[in-house]
């Protein structure tokens, strides 16, 4: 199931239910999207944990939901970030770092649209299509 998902907003809930479904949770926005606008990649806890790695925010925050056992697929446009984004295999975050990413969780989501223009968008989508 595809859903909002990044450590700003972990979504327990839908982690409990899908995990007791044996349902794969695959998080969309997972670096925050980019009306983020980087928002997550410059939490000082994530910067912290990615220097004491060697590696870059965007690093420690896929790492992270490899981790957690969620599938990743950060969206990026610039090749360099692409190749960084898949340079994640080489080091583990320690139990103390997953918890520390965890307590970043306050329910914020980035995909603000509000019901009445959802109702205009997907008013035109038929189901049947
Ligand atoms: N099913 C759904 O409803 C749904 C909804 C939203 C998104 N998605 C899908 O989920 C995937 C990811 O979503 P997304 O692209 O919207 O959000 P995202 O992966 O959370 O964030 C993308 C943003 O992060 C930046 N970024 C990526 N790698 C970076 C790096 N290494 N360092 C610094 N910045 C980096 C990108 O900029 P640059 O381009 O400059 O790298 C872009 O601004 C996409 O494939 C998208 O289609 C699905």
């Amino acid at each position: 199931m595809q859903i909002e998902c990044h450590p700003y907003a972990q979504r327990r809930h839908w982690q409990e239910r899908l995990a007791q479904e044996g349902i794969q949770l695959e998080c969309w926005f997972p670096l925050g999207g980019r009306d983020s606008k980087g928002a997550i990649l410059q939490d000082p806890v994530i910067t912290r944990i990615a220097k004491a790695h060697g590696k870059s925010a965007a690093q420690a925050i896929i790492r992270w939901h490899m981790q957690e056992g969620f599938s990743v697929i950060p969206g990026s446009s610039n090749p360099a970030h692409i190749r960084e984004n898949n340079d994640v295999l080489d080091f583990a975050l320690s139990n103390a770092e997953m918890v520390a990413i965890r307590a970043l969780d306050k329910e914020k989501r980035y995909f603000n649209m509000s019901l009445e223009d959802q109702r205009k968008w997907f008013g035109q989508w038929n189901p049947t299509d």
